[in-house]
């Protein structure tokens, strides 16, 4: 029963869509037709408005942590039993990202996601994760570079710091993630993923 909670927990708030609601209520248009048509922060900052890219980031990021955090610590589950519940609405929390029932199931790429889920199930694997973030993105100045090694991060991390019981579920998140950028690995690939701060907007 509680896993079906934390399922459902993780799914409903991974399903919201900061980034499409900010940019909506806010009068930056319809964030699907902008740019790569991407729901997630990145896109939001190429409508001009870096506050709601701010906000976009956190609130991405924190319905991931906040699934996580809720599901261990309020669904009233022994020690062990609580970080089964934990993993699983973090998965879901992404699940939901990606797959909103809303947006008939075409959500986002997941990277703030995954980085407010590795956050909350600990915070150190968390930390590296955004490390490795920021650290590729300085170096490519591409977004989908920085956020795809912050996915593969995750389980890597999660071994190296004494989480390995995490590590499986965060390489199947990471694969997720992964898989929702296999536009801008073709595009990479391609040598035709835009930086950021590049003045041409790319096709979806
Ligand atoms: O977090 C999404 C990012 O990795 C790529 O976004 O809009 O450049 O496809 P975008």
């Amino acid at each position: 029963m509680s896993l079906m909670v934390a399922s459902v927990l993780g799914y409903a708030l991974g399903s919201v869509p900061f980034g499409l609601l900010l940019t909506k209520a806010f009068g930056a248009g319809d964030l699907r037709s902008v740019g790569s048509g991407n729901i997630g922060a990145t896109n939001v900052l190429r409508t001009g408005r870096k506050g709601l890219a701010a906000a976009t980031l956190l609130l991405d990021g924190g319905k991931g942590a906040a699934a996580v955090l809720i599901a261990r610590h309020a669904l009233g589950a022994p020690a062990d039993g609580a970080e089964v519940l934990a993993l699983t609405a973090g998965a879901f929390a992404l699940l939901g990202h990606c797959f909103p029932v809303w947006l008939n199931f075409r959500g986002g790429k997941g990277v703030a996601t995954v980085l407010g889920v590795a956050l909350g199930l600990a915070w150190p694997v968390g930390l590296v994760c955004l490390l490795a973030w920021v650290g590729m993105f300085k170096i490519s100045r591409i977004s989908s570079v920085g956020g795809m090694s912050a996915g593969v991060a995750a389980p890597l991390a999660a071994l190296a710091l004494g989480h390995a019981s995490m590590a499986p579920v965060l390489a199947a998140l990471a694969l997720l993630v992964l898989y929702q950028h296999r536009e801008n690995i073709a595009r990479l690939r391609a040598g035709t993923e835009p930086k950021v701060g590049a003045k041409k907007a790319q096709d979806a």
